[in-house]
């Protein structure tokens, strides 16, 4: 008795299938594993400068915690079995201290966790369906797909744009800032400094977001990842530096790009008290008690040896490492922007963030420059349309590699260009 409606059948999630291709990333991966199964004496020549992955070590005194941890682990004494969901107090008191200071947030509105990719994901638990949602358009794209995925969007339309979604147009002219829309949302997601543009958002311009979050009684959720590559003393790192965000706004961190943590994992997300939601009933409810439900439910903390670490970021051994890292980085945006300037292309980002985002050479899409890079130049980027279709005729160069790379992505880009 098979039949589209039969009774006994696993039904899936249907909102998956509207999802477009692979993910960004592993599509990226998928031609780049194609160029090297077609041309095996070449695979060795590609420098990888795609997703936004760290290249350099652990700095030293994190992987002395890191191993302290482990040491502990290994004696009775010390051992630790599960610990706290929300992650154990001494790296929230720690984060507090060396991020928060002055901001009024307090170490039990810290959540620490595995992900901000996951912590953005999974944030969409706590709210319920027929949200407007804002997002920028270029834009992460894991904040569309899980939204897609928990059934807050329409179909996707011949540009890849969902129906039911709030898109906030990002170009030159306003710099790949969103303005304040005059439409409401409910739920607004900011990034800044910007993946993947690399821009960077002014007191005032976040004023002007927090003073619309409070007006339309929304929420900002603020992905502040890349906020260690800040070099403008006048910007601000945390949207809790702007009066009011406290009632208005949720916050993810990672210790991803500052400490190289992408392959420890290991990230927080700060939820105020004062933050609250709408109940069907019309009741407010603190979404700082439903984050710790879900996450106490459905997560149980990163592991032990791992929070050492990450608090080893904020010593002065480890501040003083951090930012000798962040400097190589920053030194490889610097060189990769002079190298798209000199070439004459349009190039914004890179001064405050570890993206480059330059416009494609006169005729060329995103996914032409893609492959010509991949197949003329053995380089991998990131094409600005895989971001949404305001980045095309852009791509993103991500500064995370050694300086030797650099350097040789450099000339090879000049040559390609020139
Ligand atoms: C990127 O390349 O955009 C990043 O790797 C994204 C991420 O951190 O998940």
């Amino acid at each position: 008795m098979a039949g589209l409606h039969a009774p006994h059948m696993a039904m899936i999630n249907s909102n998956f299938l509207k999802l477009k291709a692979g993910y960004l990333f592993p599509e990226i991966a998928r031609r780049v594993n194609a160029f090297t199964t077609e041309n095996p004496d070449h695979a060795g020549e590609i420098i990888r400068c795609g997703i936004g992955d760290v290249t350099e070590p652990l700095p030293p005194s994190i992987v002395a915690a890191f191993h302290e941890g482990v040491d502990e682990q290994a004696d009775r004494a010390t051992f630790r079995g599960y610990g706290p969901e929300q992650g154990y107090a001494f790296l929230r008191e720690a984060i507090v201290e060396n991020q928060f200071a002055g901001m009024g947030i307090g170490a039990d509105e810290v959540f620490v966790s595995d992900g901000s990719k996951c912590d953005t994901g999974n944030i969409l638990d706590i709210f319920g369906p027929g949200n407007t949602i804002a997002i920028t358009d270029p834009v992460y794209p894991v904040y569309v797909d899980t939204n897609v995925m928990a059934g807050n969007t329409g179909d996707a339309d011949e540009n890849g744009a969902y129906k039911g979604l709030l898109y906030l147009p990002c170009t030159a002219e306003n710099q790949f800032v969103a303005e304040v829309p005059d439409a409401r949302a409910d739920l607004i997601y900011l990034c800044f400094p910007n993946n993947p543009t690399g821009a960077v958002a002014t007191r005032g311009m976040l004023e002007a977001w927090v003073r619309y979050a409070r007006e339309n009684d929304a929420i900002i959720l603020f992905d502040a990842a890349y906020e260690a590559f800040i070099r403008d003393p006048e910007i601000p790192h945390s949207i809790y530096e702007i009066d009011g965000a406290r009632e208005c706004a949720i916050e993810f961190r990672s210790f991803s790009k500052n400490g190289g943590f992408t392959g420890v994992r290991c990230a927080f997300t700060v939820v105020p008290k004062t933050v609250t939601g709408k109940a069907a009933d019309g009741t407010r409810v603190p979404l700082h008690q439903l984050w710790n439900r879900r996450q106490s439910t459905k997560f149980n903390g990163a592991s032990y040896p791992v929070q050492k670490a990450a608090a080893a970021v904020f010593s002065p051994q480890g501040k003083t490492e951090v930012k000798a890292l962040i400097d190589h980085y920053m030194g490889n945006a610097a060189l990769l922007r002079e190298a798209c300037l000199a070439l004459g292309l349009k190039v914004f980002g890179g001064e405050n963030a570890p993206y480059v985002w330059v416009g494609c050479p006169e005729g060329l899409t995103s996914w032409d420059m893609f492959d010509k890079m991949l197949n003329e130049a053995r380089i991998v980027i990131t094409p600005g349309s895989g971001f949404g279709s305001a980045g095309e005729g852009y791509f993103r160069i991500s500064a995370f590699n050694s300086r030797e790379n650099v350097e040789e992505v450099c000339r090879r880009l000049t040559a390609l260009v020139s």
